[in-house]
C-alpha cells in the first residue's frame, strides 16, 4: 500500500488541511452568552474533505467527499456530528485505500475499477424534505441520511420519481407551502444540454415535470423560484465532451457567448417558457427571484467574467476572476426587449447568499451573505437591504472567517428576518471553530452566543435548519 502524502499545494495546507475524522461532541461548550428561549433543531452543514491524495496537480477545491456536520440545539445546550457519507466512491477508495477518482467530474480519467462508477460526492449541502434527510451534489442522485446518527442509508432516486441521471445541490425547500423545487442539468448523460425541472408537493409526491434543452451544454450551479415562474440562468461554463475524453476540465469558460435566462412556469409546461439574454458573465449563487407586474428581478451574485479560475478558455488560458457584486437582472414580459437588465444593488464583494426561506420567491427586503472587504484574509457576515443598500456586519476578528449563515425565524409567524443567524467562524488564528448565534436585526451588535468547537470545521458549502418539531 502506498503510505497516505498529501502534497504541498496550499489547497492541502492551513485551514485547508484535510481533516478526515469523524467527530461527535455532546454538549459543545458555550463560551458566551446563551442559548436564546425557543431555538430548538438542527443544523446541517455540507462540506468536502479528501479522503486520500489523488498524487495529481489539477485538484480544485470544490471536489472531495462530503462531510456531513451536525449541531442539534436541544434544551440550551448544543451537540455536534459529523460524518462521511458514505457514497459509491468513498466505499470504492475505502476499500482499495487510494484515491480512484481523478480529475474533478472527468470519469475518463478514473482508475479503470472506477471508470463506470457513480461519480457523485454528496458534499455540497444537506436537504430536509418529508421528513428525510439528503446529502447533495448536483451530478448524481441524492444520498439519503438518517437524520440523527448521519448514518448513510444510500443513493435513492427518490421513490423512483428522479428520472434524470443526477439532482440539483440548489434545491428550494418552501417552507410555507412546504413544496420542494429542483432541477436537473446535463439530465441525461454528461455534456447533454438536457435540463429538467422538478416540483414536489409536501409529501414528496412529485407534481411536475418539464423538460427543455439549454442553449449550450452548461455549468447551471443555482436557480430561483417566484410564485410563478422558475428562473435559470445559463452562464457559459460549457462542457465540451471531446476535451473531457481527452482529460481535460469539465467545464471551459466561452466569453463569446451570451449569457441566457429562462423563465419556466412553476405550474405549466415547456410550451410557456420565455428566453431573455445578455453579455457573457458567470455566477454560482442566486439570493432570490421576484415578480414585479410584468418584470421578473434575478439577484445574483455576479462576475462580470469567469467565477471560476480553475476552468480555463477552451485555448487552456485561464482569465482573472472578477469581483463577485450583488446584481439585479430584470427581465421584462411586456416589453418585445428579449435582452435583461442589469443593476448593482451592493458596492460591496459577497458569496453565498442566503434568505429568510419563507421570503423566497416573494416580495422580500433582506439578505444574509459573507461580505469580503478586508486585506488580511478576514471575511465578515452582512445583512443587505436590497431596498435601499445599507448593510449591517459583524466581523469575527482579523484572520478569521465566517462560511455560509442560516436565518432562524423568532417564531413561525415573526417578521421577515426577525430571528437568529448561525453562523459557522473559521478561527483560523487558533485552528478550531466557533458557531456564534446572531440576533438577525443587529448583527453589529455582536453575538447573543458564542458555542466554542474545540475542533476545526474545515469548509462546508452550505447547508439547511430543521426546527425540531419537523423531525418529530
Ligand atoms: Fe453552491
Amino acid at each position: 500500500m502506498e503510505p497516505i502524502c498529501f502534497s504541498d499545494n496550499p489547497l492541502f495546507n492551513g485551514w485547508g488541511a484535510p481533516m478526515r475524522a469523524e467527530t461527535a461532541i455532546e454538549g459543545l461548550e458555550i463560551i458566551q452568552g446563551a442559548i436564546p428561549e425557543g431555538l430548538e433543531g438542527t443544523l446541517y452543514r455540507n462540506g468536502p474533505d479528501w479522503q486520500y491524495p489523488s498524487g495529481r496537480d489539477d485538484d480544485i477545491f470544490i471536489d472531495g467527499e462530503g462531510m456531513i456536520h451536525m449541531f442539534r440545539f436541544d434544551q440550551g445546550q448544543v451537540s455536534y456530528r459529523s460524518r462521511w457519507v458514505r457514497t459509491e466512491r468513498f466505499a470504492l477508495q475505502e476499500q482499495a485505500r487510494r484515491a480512484l477518482f481523478g480529475r474533478y467530474r472527468n470519469r475518463y480519467t478514473n482508475a479503470p475499477e472506477a471508470r463506470n462508477a457513480h461519480m457523485g460526492t454528496a458534499n455540497t449541502t444537506a436537504m430536509f424534505h418529508a421528513g428525510r434527510l439528503y446529502a447533495l451534489k448536483e451530478d448524481d442522485h441524492p444520498y439519503e441520511l438518517n437524520p440523527d446518527t448521519l448514518d448513510t442509508i444510500g443513493r435513492t432516486d427518490m421513490d423512483g420519481q428522479i428520472t434524470s441521471t443526477c439532482f440539483t445541490a440548489h434545491p428550494k425547500v418552501d417552507p410555507v407551502s412546504r413544496e420542494l423545487l429542483g432541477f436537473a442539468y446535463q439530465a441525461k448523460d454528461d455534456g447533454s444540454r438536457d435540463i429538467v425541472y422538478y416540483l414536489f408537493d409536501g409529501e414528496g409526491r412529485k407534481v411536475n415535470e418539464i423538460w427543455f434543452e439549454m442553449p449550450y451544454a452548461a455549468c447551471v450551479h443555482d436557480f430561483a423560484v417566484t410564485d410563478e415562474w422558475i428562473v435559470f440562468p445559463f452562464f457559459p461554463l460549457i462542457t465540451d465532451m471531446d476535451a473531457v475524453k481527452a482529460g481535460g476540465p469539465f467545464f471551459q469558460w466561452h466569453p463569446d457567448r451570451q449569457t441566457h435566462i429562462a423563465l419556466v412556469p412553476r405550474y405549466g409546461d415547456a410550451s410557456g417558457i420565455c428566453w431573455f439574454s445578455g453579455p457573457a458573465s458567470s455566477a454560482g449563487h442566486m439570493l432570490n427571484a421576484v415578480r414585479d407586474g410584468d418584470k421578473v428581478h434575478l439577484d445574483v451574485v455576479l462576475y462580470e467574467g469567469n467565477c471560476f479560475p480553475f476552468f480555463p478558455m477552451p485555448d487552456g488560458t485561464s482569465t482573472p476572476t472578477p469581483p463577485p457584486f450583488l446584481t439585479r437582472l430584470t427581465c421584462d414580459l411586456a416589453g418585445d426587449d428579449t435582452g435583461f437588465s442589469k443593476n448593482r444593488l451592493l458596492d460591496i464583494c459577497c458569496e453565498m447568499p442566503r434568505t429568510d426561506d419563507r421570503y423566497q420567491g416573494r416580495p422580500y427586503r433582506h439578505g444574509f451573505a459573507i461580505l469580503y472587504q478586508s486585506r488580511d484574509g478576514s471575511s465578515s457576515v452582512g445583512r443587505i437591504d436590497v431596498h435601499d443598500g445599507m448593510v449591517d456586519i459583524w466581523s469575527p476578528g482579523p484572520g478569521d472567517m465566517v462560511q455560509e449563515s442560516q436565518f432562524v425565524p423568532r417564531a413561525p409567524d415573526a417578521a421577515e428576518g426577525d430571528g437568529w443567524l448561525l453562523v459557522p467562524v473559521s478561527r483560523v488564528s487558533q485552528n478550531r471553530s466557533d458557531l456564534v448565534i446572531l440576533d438577525a436585526g443587529n448583527l453589529a451588535a455582536g453575538p447573543v452566543a458564542t458555542i466554542r468547537l474545540p475542533v476545526r470545521v474545515r469548509a462546508t458549502f452550505h447547508g439547511t435548519w430543521v426546527p425540531a418539531e419537523a423531525r418529530a
